[in-house]
């Protein structure tokens, strides 16, 4: 229940102006938030890349109301690509369509992703299309497949295990090689097209690692970059335990290397976990959102797990 309405507020116009202009809720969100600038960021990968996890960029923003909007969101990510370029960042990019334009025209959106896969593609980096809510997977899949027939090898996708599409979706992705990041779904969505038991959810996810890793078995179990910024072709992107637990035995089980195995976690989420499977040897990459944007990236925080909203509460009485 309170992960629903706590979805539904972070999508509502009325509730992000109310909550933005608090000056306490932007300081709880910097808990999830590597902070307002670039800068900021980079200063996030470097503390990361010096205990040995790399990093994914993400420059919060989504569902743009104008062209305008869309080819900013499309040069800042450039400019971003341009920044984590330099040698001693262990880092790529992540980003989600509607940040270019999705929501308004499929072209538009084809158009911005290209620019940014040629960037990257030029420096030699990958982007990661982050996955939205359900009624935009079909367009994310034909961006993804459209921009991959003409070449652009360094981008990749997420598939989220709450949705009935993702065994099938999953299956034909990774016979195609597809670089995925598997993760449960952060939407608001409706049983007609996800599980609404976590139980279920769950175990989806670990059938769709089973295939990720299979596949990247078939592949030649290729590793992560040593330069960090390229992903093996399988990633699981979660904090949990049993999740992770499973994916390893089962990696381990069918003989895929520790290095074709990455593990994602978002930023300021179980840095103790983070921490200790690097130490193990595994590639573990860190997703760092910035930007003024924060409002409904921390809110879908807030929603994944009800003790983060007295977390964000008690900041109304720090100074
Ligand atoms: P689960 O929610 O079961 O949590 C397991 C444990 O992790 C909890 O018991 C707690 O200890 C910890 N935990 C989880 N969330 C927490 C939080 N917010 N605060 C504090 N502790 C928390 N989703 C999506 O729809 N599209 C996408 O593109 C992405 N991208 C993405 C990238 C990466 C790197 C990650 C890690 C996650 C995403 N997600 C996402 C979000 C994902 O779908 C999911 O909502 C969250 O990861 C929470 O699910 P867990 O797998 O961690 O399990």
């Amino acid at each position: 229940m309170l992960r629903a309405i706590l979805i539904y507020l972070s999508k509502a116009k009325w509730a992000r102006r109310l909550v933005t202009g608090w000056g306490f809720a932007r300081r709880a969100a910097a808990r999830f938030v590597a902070g307002d600038t670039l800068e900021e960021a980079l200063g996030a990968i470097r503390r990361l890349n010096a205990i040995g996890l790399s990093a994914t960029l993400d420059h919060l923003g989504e569902n743009v109301t104008n062209a305008e909007e869309a080819s900013r969101a499309t040069d800042d990510y450039i400019l971003l690509l341009d920044a984590i370029r330099e040698p001693e960042f262990r880092a790529n990019a992540s980003l989600k369509l509607t940040q270019l334009g999705l929501g308004l025209d499929y072209e538009m959106a084809l158009s911005n992703m290209r620019c940014i896969a040629r960037q990257a593609a030029s420096f030699g980096t990958f982007v990661r299309i982050d996955m939205e809510d359900s009624p935009t997977v079909d367009r994310a899949l034909h961006i993804y497949r459209a921009l991959h027939e003409e070449g652009f090898t360094n981008i990749g996708l997420v598939i989220q295990s709450y949705l009935y599409r993702s065994r099938e979706d999953t299956a034909k992705l990774v016979a195609e090689g597809t670089r995925l990041r598997l993760v449960k779904g952060a939407y608001k969505e409706l049983a007609d097209v996800a599980y609404p038991r976590k139980a279920d959810v769950d175990r989806c996810l670990d059938d769709l690692a089973r295939m990720a890793i299979d596949a990247a078995l078939d592949h030649g179990a290729e590793p992560a970059t040593s330069d960090g910024r390229v992903p093996p072709l399988t990633a699981i992107g979660s904090h949990d335990e049993k999740r992770i637990a499973y994916a390893r035995k089962y990696a381990q089980m069918v003989g895929l290397p520790k290095s074709a195995l990455e593990f994602q976690m978002l930023y300021g989420i179980r840095p103790d976990l983070q921490r200790r499977l690097a130490e193990e040897g595994y590639p573990v990459r860190v997703y760092v959102p910035f930007g003024t944007e924060w409002y409904p990236y921390t809110v879908r925080r807030l929603a994944e797990r009800p003790a983060n909203v007295w977390f964000f509460l008690s900041n109304l009485f720090r100074r």
